[in-house]
C-alpha cells in the first residue's frame, strides 16, 4: 500500500440492480418525499437507531462460496441512498464546512484475500458536518471506480454525528463494475477511537486516520 494512489473515475450505470441479499435489520423503504435535507432522527423513513446485532445474509458465504477471514461484514444501507451518485474521487466541494479526510484503499478478492477487484465501484453516501444528509441531490455523494490493481482514494470530509446514530460513519456499497449491475457488499466505514463505535452494533470496517487525516482500507468482498 506504499505506492502512489491514483483517483480515477468510471462511467455511471443507470440500471445497477442488487444481488446481495438485504439486511434482515435493515430499515424498511423509505417510500416517502424526502425533505431537501434532514438528519436521521428515529422517526418512520429515518435511519434506525442501532440496537443489535444483524444478519449478515448477503455475504458470500451465504450462497455457498469461500469466505475468507478477510470478508468485510455488511451493515445496514439506511434509507438515504441515492442511485446514480456522480464519478468522482473528490466529494469535497468549494466552501464546504467540515475536517478533509482522505481514505487510500483496495478492493479484492475475499475468495483469496490477494486478487485486487479492478474496476469494483466504491459507491459513498454520508451526512455533512451537522449531521444532515442531503436527499435531493449529491452533496457527499459519490462512486469511486477502482484501478487496475483495485485501489481507490476517496477526499471528503468527517462525517457529521446525529442524534439517532452519534457513531461516525459512512456508508458505501461496493459495485463489481461500472455497469456489471453486480453490488457485492453494502456496509459502512466506521472510524478508530470514536467513543460511540460498538462492534456489537456496528459491522463495518473501521479504519484508522493519521494526525492529518489521511486512513488506508483493504476492503474484501
Ligand atoms: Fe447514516
Amino acid at each position: 500500500m506504499g505506492t502512489a494512489w491514483v483517483a480515477v473515475s468510471g462511467c455511471t450505470d443507470a440500471t445497477k440492480t442488487s444481488t446481495a441479499a438485504p439486511c434482515c435489520d435493515a430499515p424498511p423503504e423509505d417510500t416517502s418525499a424526502p425533505p431537501d435535507r434532514r438528519p436521521d432522527t428515529g422517526t418512520t423513513g429515518s435511519e434506525p437507531s442501532d440496537t443489535g446485532p444483524q444478519d449478515d445474509s448477503g455475504q458470500p458465504g451465504d450462497t455457498g462460496e469461500p469466505v475468507a477471514d478477510c470478508t468485510i461484514q455488511s451493515d445496514q444501507e439506511g434509507p438515504f441512498y441515492t442511485a446514480d451518485a456522480p464519478n468522482r474521487a473528490d466529494l469535497i466541494e468549494a466552501d464546504m464546512p467540515g475536517v478533509p479526510i482522505v481514505i487510500r484503499g483496495q478492493i479484492i478478492d475475499a475468495v483469496d484475500c490477494a486478487t485486487p477487484r479492478a474496476g469494483a465501484v466504491l459507491d459513498v453516501w454520508h451526512a455533512d458536518e451537522a449531521g444532515e444528509y442531503d436527499n435531493v441531490g449529491f452533496e457527499l455523494r459519490g462512486q469511486v471506480t477502482c484501478d487496475a490493481e483495485g485501489r481507490f482514494e476517496l477526499r471528503t470530509i468527517r462525517p457529521g454525528r446525529y442524534p439517532a446514530r452519534p457513531v461516525e460513519h459512512i456508508h458505501f456499497k461496493i459495485w463489481a463494475s461500472a455497469g456489471a449491475e453486480v453490488e457485492l457488499i453494502t456496509s459502512q466505514i466506521y472510524f478508530e477511537g470514536d467513543p460511540s463505535h460498538d462492534p456489537s452494533v456496528h459491522f463495518g470496517p473501521v479504519i484508522a486516520l493519521d494526525g492529518s487525516g489521511t486512513g488506508e482500507a483493504l476492503f474484501a468482498v
